[in-house]
């Protein structure tokens, strides 16, 4: 069990004095819930991977309090600097060519490092005070559904970490967005997440390619962070572009179905249990409680999970590419 903190400032204190000298917190940002430790010490970072039975090839990403504190960690471009002006602090990483103060793991031994400056004021706060860089991986073992909340990291972690911040549930619920621009003519996005497309491709002034799954699953790690399953429950889980009311009349109580809005019409009998992701139909709604609504149902004991695709477009975007990701059969890692 690991001992759950509520986020005073006596108690921040203390947790940031432990991320200073190497130990591991886990930790709150607007995003999901990561696993932090000073990114300066190579003995932290690899603590990180030992902890979350990650394999040494995925690299990090750091979490810095300021863009200045970022240039100290890589080679800042304009477009660059623009991105940060337009998202941070919030949930867009940012993929640069590194300078040699960020140990070499925790880029599993690349020339480029990935940037974010959270917006969550606990992590803040604690960025603050240890006065270091803090690498963080989403807080779940390797493969399974990321935390939204200190509880899911709790049930994930407990046993292999001794200190969690609960900085509440989190505000938008999956992953930053991954935008690559260590070739500033060719910047492309690696993981869609808390920013669009659109917004970014609007800073830039230009469309932003997203790059190709299939080309991701074919490579040796070149885009780590696209392995194919990923944020996995454990119950088989598929996938409909639509839930009808047949397929729930039809449905036995051992099978679960995450809608993505409420159905149309008089409601129908059903056995199976029903959870909604958004009562109004809202995409940025459905990607905060997406994560939390499958922890829950992986819960519940159930034989087969449903879930219903969002409309392809803003947020239900990365709610799409999570859920096709949970669905994808284990490939191994
Ligand atoms: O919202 C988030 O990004 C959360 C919170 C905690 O900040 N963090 C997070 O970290 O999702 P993680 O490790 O679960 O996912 C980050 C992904 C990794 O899978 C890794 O492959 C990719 O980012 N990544 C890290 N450094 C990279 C690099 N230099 N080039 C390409 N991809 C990189
Ligand atoms: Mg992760």
């Amino acid at each position: 069990m690991a001992t759950i903190h509520q986020p005073t400032p006596g108690n921040l204190r203390r947790l940031a004095a432990i991320l200073a000298k190497g130990g591991l917190v886990a930790v709150p940002t607007e995003t999901v819930y990561g696993l932090a430790a000073n990114a300066l010490l190579p003995k932290s970072c690899r603590a990180i991977f030992r902890a979350k039975r990650r394999p040494l090839t995925d690299p990090l990403i750091v979490h810095v309090a300021s863009v200045t504190a970022a240039a100290k960690l890589a080679v800042l471009t304009p477009v660059a600097r623009k991105l940060m002006a337009a998202f941070w602090p919030g949930p867009l990483t940012i993929v640069l060519q590194k300078r040699p103060s960020v140990p070499a793991v925790a880029t599993a031994g690349g020339p480029t490092v990935a940037i974010r400056s959270p917006a969550h004021p606990v992590m803040r706060r604690l960025l603050r005070l240890s006065g270091a860089p803090l690498a963080a991986p989403s807080a779940n073992p390797f493969g399974f559904i990321s935390p939204t909340t200190a509880e899911h990291v709790e049930a994930g972690l407990g046993k292999r970490i001794d200190h969690i911040v609960d900085g509440g549930p989190c505000r938008v619920g999956v992953e930053s967005t991954i935008v690559d621009v260590s070739e500033p003519s060719r910047p492309e996005i690696l993981r869609v997440g808390g920013i669009t497309a659109e917004q970014i491709a609007a800073v830039l002034g230009r469309p932003v390619p997203v790059r190709n799954q299939a080309v991701v699953k074919a490579g040796p790690l070149r885009a780590p962070g696209l392995l194919t399953r990923h944020y996995s429950p454990n119950t088989p889980l598929r996938l409909h572009a639509r839930v009808t009311k047949a397929m729930l009349r039809r449905a036995s109580p051992d099978e679960g179905f995450i809608l993505f809005a409420p159905l149309a019409g008089a409601p129908i009998r059903t056995a199976a249990r029903v959870e909604v992701l958004s009562r109004r139909g809202r995409p940025q709604e459905a990607a905060r409680r997406l994560f939390a609504m499958l922890h829950k149902l992986d819960r519940a004991g159930l034989r087969q999970l449903h879930a219903e695709l969002a409309p392809e477009a803003g947020a239900g975007i990365a709610v799409n590419d999570r859920l096709r990701r949970a669905a994808a059969k284990r490939s191994g890692h």
